[in-house]
């Protein structure tokens, strides 16, 4: 059987960053599932269903293996119901590395068999965030280097009255 990375987050929404680490590794493994936290600890600014129909328009090259799906509770328990095999997150700057160390480090214990793996970011995005994405549009700026155009619209949508 192919290997099955899961690559949670919150997503709030989809960058050229989450993008990245997406092609990535789906050089790695056989099938990528981006899923979709209804519960991050933060206030998202868009719902589970926008987020995920968000990563859905990108344009994926063909044969890309992902799925789209969303989760609730523990990663771990939402992990080991997939059957994946490993966690992926991506690593930008050494300022994400104690907060995903923790994360990895819990998850570990809360779960023996679920093991994490971080690929780094290319550097054109390691300095991306979907916080700075609506700081940017709320302000009027541009993201269309940031994040893909239907991205951008939504954003606008929400943020710009
Ligand atoms: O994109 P984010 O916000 O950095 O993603 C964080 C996420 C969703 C991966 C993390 O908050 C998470 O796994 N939430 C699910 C609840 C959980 O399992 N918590 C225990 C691990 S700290």
């Amino acid at each position: 059987m192919g290997k099955i990375a899961i690559y949670p987050g919150s997503f709030d929404p989809i960058t050229y960053g989450h993008i990245d680490i997406i092609k990535r590794a789906t050089k790695v493994f056989d099938k990528v599932v981006v899923a979709v936290a209804h519960a991050s600890g933060k206030d998202p600014l868009f719902s589970v269903e926008e987020r995920k129909s968000f990563i859905e328009q990108v344009e994926w090259d063909s044969g890309t293996n992902i799925e789209v799906d969303d989760f609730q509770g523990l990663l771990v328990d939402y992990v080991l119901r997939k059957k994946g095999n490993v966690v992926v997150r991506g690593l930008r700057a050494l300022s994400d590395f104690e907060y995903e160390f923790q994360m990895a480090l819990i998850n570990r214990k809360l779960s023996e068999e679920v093991e994490t793996m971080f690929l780094m970011a290319g550097e054109t995005y390691s300095y991306l965030s979907s916080r700075t994405m609506k700081e940017i549009i709320s302000l009027r700026g541009s993201a269309a280097a940031f994040v893909p155009k239907h991205v951008e619209e939504a954003l606008k949508k929400k943020l710009i009255k």
